[in-house]
């Protein structure tokens, strides 16, 4: 069987295609090598020989034509991500690319017959802030945090109806999606375009909303996937990690192993089509404790420095209930040590290798995505 896999020379997207040649498939991989993720835009020495290689976006038809050619399942990862206000960018690449693969297999009735599934990769981020408990009006789904409120220092997520301190707990597939930045409102409209398109074609389709994935071959210049990227370059070059907020934002961290893992199965069992399925750490952990994580793996004393920046847009917390996935047979088996040392061990080895932390914040701040609290902006 054949599989195409888009972004194929990304951080999920190859982890997804070692496993699934070793499982005996055929790739094939369709990845247009975007810079900033690819600094050099060319292929990285991670992605297989074995693997066949297309270069071409997934906003070009000519390009899905020939990647589609003689594959029986797309596993549709690529997309653009940053905090970046360039906000028709995340349509064009995440929403309208995705509405494109349905177009092309919709047209050709052969094409449709001979891709039998399709796995796309949303993302936690539909959800926004997702479920909260409060203590005197139950369950909420509270909207986006006001600026002032930020600017304030008040981090945490105010009831709806009574405007008292809620309790986070994990959202479910079935929770209203309420996304807050531009990143998250094309990843729910490319939820939905697969989830109904699908739906309304008989195509099997599954919808992957991650948690925040870490480990090995995350871009060092990817301005969206964070953490622990930006941690071990600081803590390995002698800095400390600065964190946002408060530090004490909650997230279930997944390993990119245990996504891969979760990409697979989704592939191979029909009880997954049609659905969305919620793939995190099934453990949340606060910012400044993942922190610690990561300082403990590299054997270095963190003391991460907490200036009261904010991003615009971001979630306080973002936990996501595991349950659907679980019960299709999956659990996380990779520990966040692993993909720490994972992380560090295949960095270090890098020629591109330095703290890229700064840049990376400097254009933030430029454009206003990351603020300090109390300094009304830029
Ligand atoms: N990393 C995370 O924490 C996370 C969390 C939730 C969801 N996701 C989703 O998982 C998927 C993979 O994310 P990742 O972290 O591996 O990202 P990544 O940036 O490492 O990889 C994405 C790949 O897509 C390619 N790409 C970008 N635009 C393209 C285009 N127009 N045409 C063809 N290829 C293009 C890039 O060159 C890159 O190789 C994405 O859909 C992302 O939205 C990631």
């Amino acid at each position: 069987m054949r599989v195409l896999v888009t972004g194929g020379a990304g951080f999920i997207g190859s982890h997804t295609v070692d496993l699934l040649l070793e499982r005996g498939y055929d790739v094939r991989v369709l990845d247009n090598l975007q810079p900033p993720v690819h600094r050099e835009r060319h292929w990285p020495d991670y992605v297989p020989a074995k693997a066949e290689r297309i270069e071409g976006s997934v906003d070009d038809p000519a390009a899905w034509r020939e990647a589609l050619r003689g594959v029986q399942a797309v596993m549709h990862l690529a997309a653009h991500q940053d905090y970046l206000p360039n906000f028709s960018r995340f349509f064009h690449t995440n929403a309208a690319g995705t509405a494109l693969l349905y177009e092309l297999l919709v047209a050709g009735p052969a094409l449709q017959k001979q891709v039998k599934k399709v796995v796309v990769a949303t993302s936690q981020a539909v959800y926004g802030e997702g479920r909260y408990r409060c203590p005197l009006h139950g369950t909420q789904f509270p909207g986006q945090r006001p600026l002032a409120q930020l600017e304030r220092r008040e981090w945490e997520p105010r009831c709806p109806v009574g405007g008292e301190t809620m309790t986070p707990e994990p959202t479910r597939e079935d929770d209203p999606p309420q996304p807050h930045n531009q990143y998250g409102i094309s990843k729910l409209s490319q939820d939905l375009i697969c989830l109904n398109l699908g739906a309304r074609y008989g195509i099997p389709t599954v919808a992957m909303r991650y948690s925040i994935s870490q480990g090995p071959r995350q871009s060092f210049t990817n301005p969206y996937s964070g953490a622990l990227r930006i941690f071990v370059q600081r803590l390995l070059h002698g800095r400390q990690p600065i964190v946002y907020e408060d530090g004490r934002q909650l997230r279930d961290y997944v390993t990119v192993w245990d996504v891969a893992r979760a990409n697979v199965l989704a592939l191979e069992d029909a009880r997954a089509d049609f659905q969305a399925l919620n793939v995190g750490g099934g453990r949340a952990l606060t910012v400044l404790e993942y922190a610690e994580v990561v300082g403990r793996t590299l054997g270095l004393t963190v003391s991460p420095e907490v200036p009261g920046r904010f991003r615009v847009g971001d979630t306080r917390h973002a936990i996501s209930d595991i349950s659907r996935l679980r019960a299709l047979g999956w659990e996380p088996q990779h520990t966040l040590e692993e993909a720490a040392a994972g992380y560090a061990g295949w960095a270090r080895v890098q020629q591109d290798f330095r703290d890229y932390s700064d840049e990376g914040a400097a254009a933030m701040i430029e454009q206003g995505v990351v603020r300090s609290a109390g300094s009304k902006g830029k």
